[in-house]
């Protein structure tokens, strides 16, 4: 008889989203008059339309379609040479980063290329994570049997390294007090909204080639810089491209979440401890394991960094960006403890009245009716604190501020 992987046994719940988006839905069916009021600032998930140019870059590669001349079929499978291109030339030589076109590998997004890109690494590698922490890092190591046991009252897995980000340290995770070999970084941080200097990053970096750790930079929000010390590659720091592999999406960018783009830099240089370049490998499940994204989608993430691709996502970001002070000011008005929004599209606030997360999500799903995330979702020391967004519209973002004011 076929056995499950008892790897996956070992996973405590179901997927944060998948457990909110549960509770919300079964909200409506018992309340399906309070069902129409609701208000999602839950999920990270953009409400803007695609940008024009973005829009008319899909109807231009639909129509290439339709012609023999110019019909495609299977996409390579690291992706299109025009669009590894223009990454190379825009998101990083532009900033003075070296990264060549063949050390970028496009995907279909951010969150299977930071929940598979573990597969390169050795069973018995040791992960850092941040806590609290966007939970594929740590969900997709579970899978792979490299955490150890979980102790539910802790809610720690016995072989990883938890790196605390908390109010005192501003939300900016130390070193690592105990060796670790893969640590996961995301900055600008989902769920904090907090940030690194190029100072800090480059102590990062120098701790990993002293060390021999590699770096996992998930920087898919990173458009939403606006201070000027903050990196927007880890690439910018010096001697990054021995240590880190960097991770970067569409979605948030561009609203890419429906149609799917992302890409990962594995440069070179990085190789383990016999010397072994971590590029191939990647190369190699990427072809064998990833079908390649759509032609017509990597045409659209190409307009993206057209003139006028870049001048209607900049006005996207800015409409969020007005969302994040709109919730950031009204709640710090309203005399709740609020960070991030700043540098992220997420606002990280303290509960009231020593509410645990889940309490706080209760209670504003039935006194308000809006959606939230609970911080504890996000690992330990997110307890006692919740992650709004900034991705919905400005006027549902208002409201849902003016009701929890009124609360
Ligand atoms: C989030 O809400 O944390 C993100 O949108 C989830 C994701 O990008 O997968």
């Amino acid at each position: 008889m076929f056995k499950a992987n008892e790897n996956y046994l070992k996973l405590p719940g179901s997927y944060l989203f998948s457990t909110i988006a549960k509770k919300v839905s079964e909200y409506q069916a018992r309340y399906p008059e309070q069902a129409k009021e609701i208000i999602r600032l839950g999920i990270g998930d953009v409400t803007q339309p695609l940008a024009p140019s973005i829009i008319a870059s899909l109807h231009a590669a639909v129509d290439e379609m339709a012609d023999a001349g110019t019909f495609r079929g299977y996409a390579p499978d690291l992706g299109y040479d025009f669009l590894r291109n223009t990454i190379a030339e825009k998101d990083y030589k532009a900033r003075g980063a070296n990264i060549a076109p063949d050390e970028i590998f496009v995907s279909d997004g951010a969150k299977s290329d930071s929940a598979n890109i573990q597969e390169i690494f050795g069973p018995d590698c040791k992960i850092a994570v941040c806590d609290p922490v966007y939970p594929v890092y740590v969900d997709s190591n579970v899978m792979a049997g490299r955490t150890g046991n979980y102790d539910a009252k802790t809610e720690l897995w016995s072989d990883v390294v938890y790196m605390p980000c908390l109010a005192e340290n501003g939300f900016a995770p130390e070193l690592p007090d105990k060796p670790a070999d893969i640590i996961y970084l995301c900055f600008p941080n989902n769920p904090t909204g907090a940030t690194l200097t190029k100072a800090q990053l480059q102590s990062w970096v120098d701790y990993a080639n002293k060390n021999g750790a590699v770096i996992i930079y998930d920087a898919a929000y990173e458009a939403y810089i606006s201070e000027a010390d903050v990196p927007h590659t880890i690439y910018e720091c010096e001697g990054a491209r021995t240590c880190a592999i960097e991770i970067r999406s569409f979605s948030k960018n561009a609203g890419f979440t429906g149609t799917r783009l992302g890409f990962t830099v594995v440069p070179k240089d990085l190789k383990d401890a016999d010397g072994v370049a971590m590029n191939g490998l990647w190369a190699r499940r990427h072809g064998t394991k990833f079908n390649g994204a759509p032609y017509i989608i990597q045409r659209a993430g190409e307009a993206v960094y057209s003139e006028a691709g870049q001048a209607e996502t900049k006005e996207q970001i800015a409409y969020y960006m007005k969302n994040a002070r709109t919730i950031y000011e009204g709640l710090k008005s309203a005399g709740y403890t609020v960070s991030g929004g700043v540098n992220a599209p997420y606002i990280w606030l303290k509960t009231p009245d020593n509410m645990s997360s889940w309490e706080f999500f209760d209670y504003l799903l039935e006194q308000a009716h809006v959606v939230g995330t609970p911080g504890s979702g996000f690992g330990p020391s997110g307890e006692g604190y919740f992650r709004l967004t900034a991705f919905g519209s400005y006027e549902n973002t208002l409201t849902a501020i003016e009701r929890i004011k009124a609360l």
